[in-house]
């Protein structure tokens, strides 16, 4: 088996799906030489290193992870420090009152999106639903609903620019990056001050007076954490835009009305199938075997979700979406200690959307005048979906 294979990141975004297969089959670690890192695409070694963050630290150090707070922040911190803020956060977020309060929410903002379509019958449902209605439900949730979606869109844009690993040593990401910072370090942070003392039922509040075994995160902590948790208002909605478009192109897979159950198996396949948090970095702390490939203390490995989600050796026929598929729990959310936070909202949240917005756009149908686009390595999103209803 090689180890001298090396791969692109403009290789790996023409053509992920081909690139992976030959990957796992050739190469199962694989060098990037543009960012320094070993890419891992097979099942087995993506859960290993999923699964071990004391043998692979997600405290890769480097200009992200100070942006991010360091070990202040739950992405980059580690052992007795992540459990802790995790707790606190957890907690936070899926305090009953916040969680009650979710499906009227829901309902109401998918209402109010759809309601400003007006009497159209055809829309990009990306950028002008799935898009809205994920910022103005997150935001909802946070304690920031009175940011605008402009606002929050920009946040957003120089938040990605620090969060992604192929970013770094880029001085235009940097330099948007640091605009932001300053930003949000005059924005955010008397934010939440004011939500610290205003003791409201959301997010940003809880998390600031929530105390778990006595402790409180700081105000350091709370700022890191906060950023953090801004990259993710978008993600529900990319989510949204991949199971539309999945089931839209799929619908004979699908019953005539399609139950709870049926759509929850088939929003599982699509987060299988098409994973929008495609791939994350993580630094080897003692010499170790993967991939086929011995790596030295402090390499950098790029495991690969995707990949991960159609390996031939875990998956049947794993190129085709099917919408039954049966197989087990796929690796879009993460595993391990770091799996996602916010999994169980998601998952609460999307099948209602998807039911809404059948109910309430009858004929609902893919605009195959205008194909839809998606695009990114290491992030997979959306970026048009147009649509038409009431034809
Ligand atoms: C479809 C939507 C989403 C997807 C696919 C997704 C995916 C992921 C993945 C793959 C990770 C693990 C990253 C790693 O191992 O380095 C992660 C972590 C995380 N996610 Fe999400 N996410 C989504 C939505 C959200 C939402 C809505 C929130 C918050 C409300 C959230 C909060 C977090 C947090 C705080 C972490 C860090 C957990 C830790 O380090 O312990 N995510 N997410």
């Amino acid at each position: 088996m090689s180890n001298n294979v090396r791969v692109s990141i403009q290789t790996l975004s023409n053509d992920p799906f081909g690139t992976h297969a030959m990957l796992r089959e050739t190469a199962p670690a694989a060098l990037m030489p543009e960012i320094g890192c070993w890419l891992v695409t097979r099942w087995d070694d993506v859960r290993e290193v999923l699964a071990n963050d004391e043998r692979f630290s997600p405290d890769t150090g480097g200009e992200r992870a100070d942006f991010f707070g360091g070990d202040k922040c739950l992405v980059f911190a580690g052992g007795a420090q992540h459990r802790r803020m995790r707790k606190i956060l957890q907690a936070s977020l899926y305090d009953p009152v916040i969680e009650d309060k979710l499906p009227h929410l829901v309902a109401q903002t998918v209402n109010e999106v759809i309601d400003s379509f007006g009497t159209r019958r055809e829309a990009d449902l990306y950028s002008e639903f799935c898009l809205p209605f994920s910022l103005r439900v997150l935001a909802s949730i946070f304690g920031i609903e009175d940011v605008s979606d402009n606002q929050l869109k920009a946040w957003l844009t120089g938040l990605w620019a620090a969060a992604d690993f192929t970013n770094e040593g880029d001085p235009t990401m940097q330099a948007l990056a640091a605009e932001t910072e300053q930003d949000l370090q005059a924005e955010l942070k008397p934010r939440l001050r004011q939500l610290k003392l205003a003791q409201r039922d959301v997010l940003f509040s809880r998390m600031q007076t929530i105390s778990v075994d006595g402790d409180l995160l700081s105000e350091e902590e709370a700022y890191a954490n906060a950023k953090q948790l801004l990259l993710a208002l978008a993600e529900p909605g990319e989510l949204i835009g991949v199971i539309m478009w999945l089931l839209l192109t799929h619908s004979e897979q699908l019953p005539q009305r399609i139950d709870r159950r049926a759509l929850l198996t088939a929003i599982e396949e699509a987060n299988r199938y098409w994973p929008i948090s495609g791939a994350a970095v993580r630094k080897v702390v003692s010499d170790i075997e993967l991939g086929g490939h011995h790596f030295e203390s402090n390499a950098r490995i790029v495991y690969d979700v995707r990949s991960a989600n159609r390996d031939e050796r875990k998956w049947t026929s794993p190129e085709q979406f099917d919408a039954r598929r049966h197989e087990g729990g796929n690796l879009a959310y993460g595993a391990g200690a770091h799996m996602c936070l916010g999994a169980r909202l998601v998952r609460r949240m999307t099948p209602r959307v998807v039911e809404l917005l059948f109910e309430r756009l009858p004929g609902l149908e893919l605009n195959t005048d205008r194909s839809p686009k998606f695009g990114g390595w290491p992030q997979f999103k959306p970026e048009t979906l147009w649509v038409r209803w009431g034809q």
